[in-house]
C-alpha cells in the first residue's frame, strides 16, 4: 500500500514508446462470445471469493450466480469481455466497459483476474498492456485499499503505460474503502 501514496517518484517515471510491449510471456486476448459465458462463470466465482477478502464489509456478490452483469456482455453495446490465454489455456479474464456502456469518455476495467498457478510471470500486465492498446484513452479503475497486490499491480503497469501520474482518489462503497485511479493512455500503432 505505501508505494501508490508515499512516494510520487514512482509515478514521474516517464515510459519509453514501447512501453506498451514490455516483455513477458505470449499471452491472447480473445474477445468472449456468450458461448463462453461458463468458462468466464468459472473464472469470476475465483475472482469474486478472492475480491471478497479484501472488503472492509462483506458484499453480497462473491460467486458468479450473485454476479448480475455477466449477461449484458453479450447485449449491451460498448461492454467487452475477454478471455487471457497463454499458451492453450484459460489464465484469467477481463470485463471492460468502454464509453459507449459507461455514458462517458471513460473506460472502465471492471473486473480483471488471473488465476492462481499463472500470476507473477508478467501474463497480467501483457493482457492489461493488449486492452490498453486496443482501447486508449481515459480510463479509470477501483481497487479495494486492502488489496495491496492489486495496487502494486495498477501501479505499475500504470507507470510502464502512461507519461503522467494518474490521479488518485478515495471512495467508500457499501463493501468498503477503495482507491480510484484515473489515467490516460495514448494511442499507438
Ligand atoms: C493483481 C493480479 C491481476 C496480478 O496479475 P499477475 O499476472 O500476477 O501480475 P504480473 O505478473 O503481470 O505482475 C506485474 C507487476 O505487478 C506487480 N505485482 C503483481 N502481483 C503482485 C503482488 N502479489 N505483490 C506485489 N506486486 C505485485 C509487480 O510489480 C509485477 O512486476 P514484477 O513481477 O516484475 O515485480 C492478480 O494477482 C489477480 O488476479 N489477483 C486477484 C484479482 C484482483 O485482485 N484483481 C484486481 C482487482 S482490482
Amino acid at each position: 500500500m505505501a508505494p501508490v501514496f508515499s512516494s510520487s517518484r514512482r509515478w514521474c517515471a516517464a515510459s519509453s514508446s514501447g512501453a506498451l510491449n514490455h516483455p513477458g510471456p505470449l499471452i491472447e486476448l480473445a474477445a468472449a462470445s456468450s458461448s463462453d459465458a461458463g468458462l468466464i462463470r468459472s473464472l469470476l466465482d475465483g475472482y469474486l471469493h478472492e475480491l471478497g477478502n479484501h472488503g472492509d464489509l462483506p458484499i453480497a456478490t462473491t460467486d458468479s450466480v450473485s454476479y448480475p452483469y455477466l449477461d449484458l456482455y453479450w447485449s449491451e453495446p460498448g461492454r467487452h469481455a475477454f478471455i487471457i490465454q497463454c499458451g492453450r489455456r484459460a489464465a484469467g479474464c477481463a470485463l471492460v466497459r468502454g464509453p459507449t456502456s459507461t455514458g462517458s469518455a471513460v473506460h472502465q476495467l471492471a473486473e480483471f483476474y488471473i488465476k492462481h498457478g499463472s500470476r507473477r510471470l508478467g501474463i497480467g500486465r501483457r493482457a492489461l498492456f493488449a486492452i490498453w492498446k486496443r482501447f486508449p484513452g481515459q480510463w479509470e479503475l477501483n481497487v479495494h485499499k486492502r488489496n495491496v497486490a492489486a495496487l502494486q499491480f495498477w501501479a505499475s503497469c500504470i507507470e510502464a503505460a502512461t507519461n503522467a501520474a494518474p490521479q488518485l482518489s478515495e471512495l467508500r462503497t457499501r463493501d468498503g474503502r477503495h482507491v480510484r485511479f484515473n489515467f490516460h493512455v495514448e494511442h499507438r500503432g
